[in-house]
């Protein structure tokens, strides 16, 4: 159904923290440190292909050769405003990776995503990019958080989400046949207010308490 480039990680880990932010029972409290714990356990997954190189290390028993990260630059980029739920979760893994912002907003004639906030890293570029949005609904608005990104010259982005909808991984494979997909769950559809069914509720609303 997807193809290579989309990873559902359905750890029963994951599938067990996916549970808990479904229920709409679970409080603001639980529901932000678990989107946060998620964010981390995909995170393992994402960065699996990270470039390690050897170094000498001398242990209290003997000296041997051993693996250590090759430094590769990291940046990931929340798209306002759910997104940031899941910053913390990955600086906690990767405390060096710098962290860019992206606001869209939906133009109410053309509907399509304007940016409304962009700040990202000086060094951008040169880096690999995690975008980071919990609900990957329409595509829409992640679709055009991957052009602005690709825009500044990355070559490199990966899309980490907790929850999808078949039609957003599909505009997603369609518009960034390059870019690799990390979700948690993928659900059975959208409902005509382009909410993830059964999903989660609103992402942002739940991370913020803003009901
Ligand atoms: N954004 C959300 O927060 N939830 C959805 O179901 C879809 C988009």
């Amino acid at each position: 159904m997807f193809n290579e480039k989309v990873h559902i990680l359905d750890h029963p880990l994951l599938q067990h923290k996916v549970a808990i932010l479904r229920d709409e029972n679970t409080g603001v409290k639980e529901f932000r440190e678990i989107v946060s714990e998620i964010a981390a356990l995909e995170c393992y997954e994402a960065t699996r292909d990270l470039p390690l190189e050897d170094v000498e290390i001398k242990t209290p028993i003997a000296t041997g050769t051993f693996k250590q990260l090759a430094g590769k630059k990291l940046a990931i980029v929340p798209i306002l405003r759910a997104g940031l739920g899941m910053v913390d979760g990955i600086l906690d893994l990767i405390p060096s990776a710098k962290v860019g912002h992206i606001g869209l907003y939906r133009d109410p004639e053309t509907h399509q995503p304007v940016e409304y906030y962009c700040k990202m890293p000086s060094d951008i570029a040169e880096r690999d990019v995690i975008i980071l949005d919990p609900m990957l609904a329409t595509g829409g608005s992640a679709s055009a958080a991957i052009t602005f990104i690709k825009g500044y010259g990355c070559k490199h982005i990966k899309l980490m989400n907790i929850i999808a909808a078949p039609e957003g991984i599909a505009v997603i494979q369609k518009d960034h046949p390059d870019v690799e997909i990390y979700v948690a769950a993928v659900d059975e559809k959208l409902n005509d207010h382009a909410y993830i069914v059964p999903g989660l509720g609103d992402a942002g609303d739940r991370i913020f308490g803003t009901k």
